[in-house]
């Protein structure tokens, strides 16, 4: 299984970090276009191998690739990430033709490629992908939804003062501070809907905290975060390569499903060896129906600013 990782920056190589530790990847490889990076984090990976007990083979690229050749899965991260105040959609005019260049390149080297595409906006890069490649819909996945409901776990788990790993809840939408739907009603704790534990104000804040989890911490740190985006990533990488028929929120092309056509917005799916093997259609209530149809309005809105 050969995982190449565009974008040596910081999503990229704790992406990278994540795949490695988890060792079910044969190889690596990272690309970068800055000089000298992709082979520097690939070399500085490879010297934890010892230190957690991985097997995995990364290697770095500057801008050759060749190197990712027979890749089975490519996850895209090239491109610049937001600055405090900055919203993802204001990145679009670089990240636009950095996408559209590197995943044409990817694909003339692994035509039977499935890509994961982390580049903000994200959800119109995944449609840009989409509209620019001729890849089957089933092989182009955006990730956004798996990291807003890890964030949205966490803030759950906050609130109701409890372990993260107690507590269940999925975010689906557009992934942009407007665009998030938490699914509070569906949301758990050991089963319990959390409705029976937090009041209505509190579970309101939750999602608010949730929608704006990027912007906290690109606030805190000065750019956005990566720990966890890298670890969202490769838990889509690893139920791909490993065809573990796993669930997450993902943004995925919809014709149809959700009375939605034609954009990429995050909905549940199942991750499987062909990439997006189904997307799932969850019964939603009449409130929810109408934040899905308005995210949807505002991601085909971004998407109305791509010169395709
Ligand atoms: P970063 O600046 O640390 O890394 C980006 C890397 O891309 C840099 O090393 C840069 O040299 C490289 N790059 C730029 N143009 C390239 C090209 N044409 N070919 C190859 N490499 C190229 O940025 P970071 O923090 O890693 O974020 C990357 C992207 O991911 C941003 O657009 C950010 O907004 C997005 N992001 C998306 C998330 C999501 O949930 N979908 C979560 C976090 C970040």
């Amino acid at each position: 299984m050969k995982v190449t990782i565009v974008g040596a920056g910081a999503v990229g190589a704790s992406c990278a970090e994540y795949v490695a530790i988890k060792d079910f990847a044969s190889e690596v490889v990272l690309l970068d276009i800055k000089e000298g990076v992709a082979e520097g984090k690939a070399m500085d990976l490879m010297q934890t191998a010892t230190l957690n007990s991985f097997d995995t083979k990364i290697t770095g690229s500057t801008n050759d690739y060749s190197k990712t050749a027979g890749s089975d899965i490519a996850v895209i991260t090239s491109g610049i990430p937001r600055k405090p105040g900055m919203t993802r959609e204001e990145l679009i005019g670089i990240n636009a033709g950095i996408v559209k260049e590197v995943s044409s390149k990817l694909i003339e080297q692994s035509p039977d490629v499935i890509l994961i595409v982390v580049s903000n906006p994200m959800d119109t890069m995944t449609y840009l992908v989409h509209k620019t490649t001729n890849l089957p819909k089933n092989r182009i996945i955006g990730m956004g939804g798996a990291l807003d409901s890890a964030r949205f776990k966490y803030r759950l788990s906050e609130a109701l003062e409890c372990p993260p790993s107690d507590v269940d809840g999925m975010v689906i939408g557009g992934h942009s501070d407007t665009g998030m739907v938490p699914l509070t009603r569906l949301a758990t704790r050991n089963s319990v809907p959390v409705t029976a534990f937090l009041s209505e104000d509190r579970l309101n804040q939750v999602a608010e905290d949730t929608k704006v989890g990027g912007a906290t911490l690109t606030k805190l740190l000065g750019t956005s975060a990566w720990y966890a985006p890298g670890a969202a990533v490769s838990g889509l990488v690893q139920a791909i390569a490993c065809d573990q028929k796993k669930m997450f929120p993902c943004s995925a092309l919809l014709e149809g499903e959700y009375g939605l056509n034609d954009l990429c917005i995050g909905v549940p799916a199942i991750l499987g060896k062909n990439g997006l093997e189904e997307i799932v259609e969850i019964e939603l209530d009449e409130a929810e129906k109408n934040k899905i149809k308005e995210s949807a309005e505002g991601v085909k809105k971004t998407n109305g600013l791509l010169e395709v």
